[in-house]
């Protein structure tokens, strides 16, 4: 539930506490999945389309699009729900990329996915060429 603490003066919930939530849910897809240590590498693009007021619930739910060797690429939707009248609304999605990493934390593989629905199938298709864009614009160290 939003509270006050996490609003701003209009009483929405702010940006900041909303991708902090939304690293959460993303690294518990990631962890589930892979059963190891994650780190997030990357996060794409994040825009905000409606509110959360306090007192409203958040809701977040994670999935694992893809798996690339120690990468990770996790999609996540949120939801603003009002828990008076039911209604849900769509307020923001997002790609976060995770890399699993060993106890010493160097990237370490992970275990593919096993696609079921023509869902899981559509998402770890599109994933590729998000992870090409990604890839292409990522920090390159010593530059
Ligand atoms: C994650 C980390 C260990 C990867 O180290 P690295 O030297 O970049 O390792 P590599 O180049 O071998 O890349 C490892 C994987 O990450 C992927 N990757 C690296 N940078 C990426 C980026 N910006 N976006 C998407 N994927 C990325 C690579 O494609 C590779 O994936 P694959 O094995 O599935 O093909 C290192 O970048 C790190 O520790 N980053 C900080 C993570 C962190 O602390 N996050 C919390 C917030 S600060």
């Amino acid at each position: 539930m939003v509270l006050p603490q996490d609003a701003n003066p209009l009483g929405y919930i702010l940006g900041g506490r909303v991708m902090h939530l939304m690293d959460i849910a993303a690294a518990i897809a990631a962890h589930r999945h892979s059963h190891s240590h994650v780190v997030t590498v990357s996060v794409d693009y994040v825009d905000f389309r409606n509110p959360i007021r306090v007192g409203e619930l958040i809701v977040l739910k994670s999935s694992v699009n893809r798996v690339f060797k120690t990468s990770l690429e996790v999609g996540v939707k949120i939801f603003s729900e009002n828990f008076i009248t039911g209604e849900r609304k769509h307020t923001t999605s997002a790609y976060l990329t995770f890399v699993a990493v060993d106890a010493n934390r160097q990237p370490t593989p992970v275990a593919p996915l096993i696609l079921e629905t023509p869902e899981d199938h559509r998402r770890f298709n599109d994933a590729l060429e998000r992870r090409e864009i990604r890839l292409a614009h990522r920090f390159k160290r010593g530059r």
